[in-house]
């Protein structure tokens, strides 16, 4: 069997027309953007364009996006940034217990620093309510980050609807959202949103390449300073080559999102279907999860088991989320949903993504039964 790549919720392979801008940027506009000769105007030229194609996905003015490395930078900017600007507004700020790491280390410090931080718990099957929200919400509340897909569960927050509300009860408070697994297949929310962050490399773009949108009127104070580039929230020269292939990546994934997303949706049925036929699994992610993401427990064989098992037949999967099983440590955002340990220890995450195929989905699906087949009755007697 060829190897099938399910793990795209971890990263995802880089499309050929994002690889062709980063090689046509590398090759002709190696400028540094902020020079004033012309290869530094053609490289801001460069940044233009992808700024102003990659606002119109998320539905965002141009001016209010951002370039930094990705993610994990987006997320620690606007909280730290959002937080250390209004202090004397508020020190109370609302999340959820499910959060990337990349959004809760960054609290943690804030709660170190004296700020108040609310960690919501969402239900493991109907999610995170808006009134869950607005129950949290107090005077001196100056910022709500809530993520709009969960990474290891596929659970869709509703994030619009929620900045609404926040804007009628407490109108001061930033309303961000990391919108890593959602940007490029669910309609983007930014629109509604104060702060929205994105990576290029979940969305078949490269590693190293991200934006944040603020919008105009925000304050943040900004994690890098030095050279004031990105209109001051974020020095440091930008990494022209990737944001290229970030803009055209998004560009690919927006042209045929909706007709992508249904395809998508149908291997995933596929795929539950493969594993409901082999019996006894535990289906971990919401009945409305993101079609990109089937979160399944086997137990009682480990998950790192399981995954060690589908790697060696070529198919590339992971447990709970890559970063977690990567530190060996379990999950937080299954301990929080209330899920049993052993269910936890045998957890298991398949990600699609818009390049994988039905027929892919067949084979891991006769590869899945054979390996279940296999280690279930091992399991059953090590660990009974
Ligand atoms: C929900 C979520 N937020 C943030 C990140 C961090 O993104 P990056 O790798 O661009 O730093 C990830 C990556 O796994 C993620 O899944």
């Amino acid at each position: 069997m060829q190897s099938v790549y399910l793990d795209n919720n971890a990263t995802t392979p880089v499309a050929p027309e994002a690889v062709a801008a980063i090689h046509d940027c590398l090759e002709h506009t190696f400028g540094n953007p902020s020079s004033l000769h012309r290869p530094g105007v053609q490289a801001d030229g460069v940044l233009g364009d992808a700024r102003r194609s990659l606002a119109e996905q998320f539905g965002v003015p141009a001016r209010d996006l951002y370039f930094c490395s990705g993610a994990t930078e987006a997320n620690n900017t606007v909280i730290s940034g959002v937080a250390h600007a209004y202090h004397a507004r508020g020190r109370h700020i609302v999340t959820t217990a499910v959060e990337h790491p990349s959004v809760i280390e960054p609290l943690r410090r804030l709660e170190e620093e004296g700020f108040t931080v609310t960690y919501l718990s969402p239900d493991p099957v109907k999610g995170l309510s808006v009134e869950q929200v607005r129950a949290a919400l107090r005077a001196d509340t100056i910022l709500v980050s809530i993520m709009q897909v969960n990474n290891e569960t596929g659970a869709v927050f509703p994030v619009a609807d929620i900045a609404r509300m926040v804007k009628s009860h407490c109108k001061t408070a930033v309303v961000h959202s990391d919108g890593v697994q959602g940007f490029g297949k669910l309609a983007s929310p930014a629109g509604a949103l104060d702060a929205y962050s994105s990576s290029a490399h979940k969305i078949h773009g490269p590693k190293g390449a991200g934006a944040l949108y603020l919008r105009h009127g925000v304050r943040c104070r900004p994690l890098l300073v030095g050279g004031g580039h990105e209109t001051g929230l974020r020095a440091g020269t930008e990494n022209v080559p990737g944001i290229a292939g970030f803009a055209a990546a998004a560009a690919a994934a927006g042209g045929k999102r909706e007709q992508d997303y249904s395809r998508i949706a149908a291997m995933r049925s596929q795929l539950v279907r493969a594993v409901e036929s082999t019996g006894r699994a535990v289906m971990l992610s919401p009945p409305d999860a993101i079609a990109t993401t089937l979160a399944m427990a086997f137990p009682p064989i480990p998950g790192e088991v399981m995954v060690n098992a589908l790697s060696e037949a070529g198919v590339a999967v992971s447990t709970g989320s890559a970063c977690a099983a990567s530190r060996n440590k379990r999950s937080h955002v299954l301990e929080a949903l209330g899920f049993e340990q052993r269910v936890i220890d045998s957890s298991v995450r398949f990600s699609l993504s818009r390049l994988n195929t039905a027929a892919e989905v067949e084979s891991v699906g006769e590869v899945l039964a054979a390996t279940l087949k296999r280690l279930r009755p091992v399991a059953e007697r090590v660990l009974r």
